[in-house]
């Protein structure tokens, strides 16, 4: 375990960043780098799309082959199957009983991250009823898709680039960290303990709401998960849940980190602006994939297939 802590330590040093500040920036640079690939359609078609919708992008048939187009070409057949979703999955799930080990035991590698906190941040903290409420959120988000990825599993011949694959292990491993990082100050000063779990005072107004938005959005992210692992081919979804909408799982997806980030906000903040940079990378991502979902069932069910559609949240987006 010493290794891995002088490993974090290293990194976190070669940064020259406070902790929290390294996760925010590596969210944005995630979000910001996935919103210039997707703007030469030469790459999105090639790295960005994933899926089924990877089956009608036009990838690897460039008008004007070049030298440069046959090296995107060969770089984009690095290619994994789109059912390494689930090592995602296994990752967050992984990493949430690592921390939640590390964070009860003030392990070395929690202290490695932990003194690399700047006095602003280690003062501004989330309790340790707040830490342990959201570490439960996600443990529970990280269990069920992965649940879902085994059970809702069908034949698929369709892929994601390795670097998608790669960012999603990086996503899923950062998170993990990012659920108590801002919760730090009061870990590294009380001990947390297992009567921590029992909330003895009546929740914040924050909780009392955010904890059932997290709640009902699971649910219907595992309704639309269940619904298309129910089709035998590909097909307009004719489901309640995607009624004029594209992709209303990732809308669910958009709503889980966002009420996560605001069950975690600091005292006196309104949002816990670690995870409100990991909202941004998620809704960034979801949204230039909701994008090209429209675009395919367009494409392959008719320009008025999903005319009109809204393309993750009803109203909103
Ligand atoms: N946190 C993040 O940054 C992040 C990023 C990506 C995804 N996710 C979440 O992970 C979940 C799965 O995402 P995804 O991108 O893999 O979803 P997806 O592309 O919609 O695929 C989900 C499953 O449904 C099948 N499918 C999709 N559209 C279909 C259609 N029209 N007809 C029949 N089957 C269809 C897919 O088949 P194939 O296996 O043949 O493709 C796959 O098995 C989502 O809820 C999403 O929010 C999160």
């Amino acid at each position: 375990m010493d290794f891995i802590a002088h490993r974090v330590d290293c990194v976190l040093e070669a940064t020259g960043m406070d902790a929290v500040d390294a996760l925010r920036t590596f969210y944005v640079l995630a979000a910001a780098t996935t919103l210039s690939v997707s703007i030469p359609g030469s790459l999105r078609s090639r790295f960005l799309v994933y899926g089924p919708r990877a089956t009608s992008t036009g990838f690897g048939s460039p008008s004007q082959p070049s030298v440069t187009s046959g090296l995107l070409d060969y770089l984009a057949t690095w290619r994994v199957p789109h059912s390494y979703f689930a090592q995602f999955y296994i990752a967050s799930v992984l990493s949430s009983a690592f921390w939640a080990l590390q964070l009860f035991s003030r392990g070395s590698v929690f202290q490695a991250i932990a003194s690399r906190l700047s006095l602003e941040h280690q003062q501004q903290s989330m309790s340790l009823n707040q830490t342990l409420v959201c570490w439960i959120l996600l443990a529970m988000q990280g269990a069920r898709r992965l649940w879902e990825s085994l059970t809702f599993s069908k034949p698929s011949s369709s892929q994601m680039w390795f670097v998608h694959w790669l960012l999603g292990i990086g996503f899923y491993l950062a998170t993990g960290v990012a659920i108590w990082i801002e919760g730090s100050g009061t870990l590294l000063t009380e001990d947390l303990t297992l009567e921590h779990v029992q909330m003895t005072n009546a929740p914040k107004l924050r909780t009392f709401l955010c904890v059932p938005l997290f709640l009902i959005a699971s649910g219907l992210q595992h309704d639309c998960h269940h619904y298309l692992f129910s089709l035998k081919k590909y097909t307009v979804p004719d489901h309640p849940m995607f009624r004029g909408v594209v992709c209303p799982h990732y809308g669910a997806e958009c709503v889980i980190y966002l009420s996560l980030a605001l069950v975690a906000a600091p005292p006196g903040q309104i949002v816990n602006k670690t995870l409100l940079a990991c909202f941004v990378f998620v809704a960034v991502n979801l949204g230039l994939t909701a994008r090209t979902t429209r675009q395919w069932y367009t494409e392959k069910f008719g320009k008025d297939a999903v005319q009109g559609w809204w393309l993750m949240i009803p109203g909103i987006y």
